[in-house]
């Protein structure tokens, strides 16, 4: 990858956050570019919660074509774009920003990922019971563009206060019903008798801590698809269980694969070569 020749007319994208040191991002989007032939390089940004808006005063200045966002900046970066699309703009949170000659539009392809990997194993989510864990980022994405395919929610958390705020939100704008729980044994049990789908957005299960699991075996059934939000490891605990009982499992490394594709494809207007992206960032993992 590092053959790659700079020239004049290399496109630079990257991603800003703090911590970055981590992120899979530039390994999976630098190698789809080499695989495309694009003239685009992707390049980790660690930018401080304080210095945000000069980042993207500096995205303007510098031409950047697009950045990825994350942690801590999803929601405060809003304000210094130009244009939202519907999701993002309905889910309060941006995760990709586009460049077009000046103009910069914010994205969420968490959630238009975290579809595509339901869709592509077959799983139809529209008037289907789906039981989400967690009430932050990932899960208000992921709860918008359910209650927007037509599932049936309930929202379990740690915190009530922030399930219930979800909640109200989804049953405003969508005007579906939507319950919110606390997250304790005797909900989860109750939600689950019901429940097609099993989706856990909370961080529990995540790297180092692989041996936590936000639910016990016996709570799993095998009429249900599991989808862990976590992606390291490729194979949570949730997910082992899962598998153990005959349930259907899909791992957040495909929400992770399939929001970068969608990026990708804004990016340079071309199909991402998903398999080549999820091959690379399967390596590291
Ligand atoms: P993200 O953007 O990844 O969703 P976040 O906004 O910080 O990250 O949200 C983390 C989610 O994981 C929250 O729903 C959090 O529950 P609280 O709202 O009660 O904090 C949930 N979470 C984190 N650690 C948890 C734990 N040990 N048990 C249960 N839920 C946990």
């Amino acid at each position: 990858m590092l053959s790659r020749v700079i020239s004049g007319k290399i496109r630079i994208c990257g991603i800003i956050g703090d911590p970055i040191e981590h992120t899979m991002s530039p390994l999976m989007h630098n190698a789809a570019f080499e695989k495309m032939g694009v003239a685009y390089w992707y390049l980790p940004f660690r930018v401080k919660k304080e210095a945000l808006g000069k980042a993207i005063d500096g995205m303007r200045a510098l031409n950047i074509k697009g950045l990825n966002v994350t942690i801590p900046h999803k929601v405060t970066v809003i304000p210094f774009l130009d244009k939202l699309d519907r999701f993002a703009e309905r889910i309060g949170a941006v995760n990709t920003v586009v460049n077009d000659d000046g103009v910069l539009t914010g994205y969420n392809t968490d959630a238009s990922g975290f579809l595509q990997a339901l869709l592509e194993r077959g799983i139809e989510p529209t008037e289907k019971k789906v039981v989400i864990l967690g009430a932050g980022g990932a899960s208000r994405a992921i709860s918008f563009i359910l209650a927007e395919r037509g599932s049936n929610l309930v929202i379990l958390n740690r915190t009530l206060n922030k399930a219930r705020e979800l909640a109200d939100r989804i049953s405003q704008i969508f005007q579906r019903e939507t319950e919110a729980l606390k997250l304790d044994r005797e909900n989860l049990a109750r939600a689950l008798s019901k429940a097609d789908i099993l989706v856990n957005a909370t961080s529990v299960g995540m790297y180092p801590d692989i041996d936590e699991t936000p639910l016990t075996a016996d709570l799993l059934s095998s009429g249900l698809v599991v989808f862990d939000t976590v992606y390291n490891p490729v194979k949570t605990r949730l997910l082992v269980e899962a598998e153990a009982v005959g349930a259907k499992t899909i791992s957040g490394l495909d929400m992770f694969i399939w929001q970068g594709a969608l990026v990708f494809e804004k990016w340079t207007g071309l199909k991402a070569p998903v398999e080549l992206m999820r091959e690379e960032v399967i390596k590291v993992l």
